[in-house]
């Protein structure tokens, strides 16, 4: 160590890091640009091919979940089909049951298993009022509206949508 140096009464140290610490900074610094250039273009460890890899894993896992194609007047392409209307179940429990309900007979939400509906009754209008919402603009309750949905996707909306039809008549296909 060396002896402090004194400026105007004040001292300044100049304790350099050991040489072993040094070392391993410099390896560190070393095993980054290695790191860098492997994990870049050589590995399998980005977010994008790790995505695609459990994604191609969970289908695999799950082959029977529909396909989901559009249909031409609106209609909920997942109806009557069980894998779905199962999905769907699960999923409205998860997200939907806070204020509709646990079986959506209603709470801050109304009802969606009774005969009456507020906006529309077809699956193209339902569709619609889940994945946008039902803002300030268009709420008739006045109890705090209805937020969008869109965010889990078409295929989770269509299936929460399936299971409802399970257990009302009148969410009809389309007018
Ligand atoms: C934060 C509470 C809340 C959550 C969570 C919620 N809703 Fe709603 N929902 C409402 C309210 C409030 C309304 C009534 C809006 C109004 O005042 O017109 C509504 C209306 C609806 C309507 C229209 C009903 C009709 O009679 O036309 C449907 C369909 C609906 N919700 C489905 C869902 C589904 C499916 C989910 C889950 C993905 C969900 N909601 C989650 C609060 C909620």
């Amino acid at each position: 160590m060396k002896q402090p140096k004194e400026v105007d009464g004040i001292y300044q140290a100049d304790n350099p890091m050991p040489t072993w610490w040094q070392l391993v900074w410099l390896l560190t610094i070393i095993f980054s640009v290695g790191y860098v250039v492997y994990f870049h273009w050589f590995s399998d460890w980005p977010q994008e091919v790790a995505y695609a890899k459990e994604v191609a894993e969970h289908e695999a896992k799950y082959p029977n979940k529909p396909k989901l194609v559009e249909t031409a007047d609106g209609s909920n392409p997942f109806r009557e089909d069980a894998v779905a209307i199962k999905e769907g179940e699960a999923t409205y429990k998860q997200i939907c049951a806070a204020c509709h309900g646990p079986n959506a007979e209603g709470a801050v939400g109304p009802s969606l298993v009774d005969a009456e509906w507020i906006h529309g009754n077809t699956d193209k209008e339902v569709f619609a009022n889940v994945m946008g919402g039902i803002g300030p603009e268009r709420q008739k309750l006045n109890r705090g509206g209805m937020p969008a949905w869109n965010g889990l996707g078409a295929d989770k909306v269509y299936s929460i949508m399936a299971w409802l039809a399970t257990k009302n008549q009148t969410l009809v296909k389309a007018k």
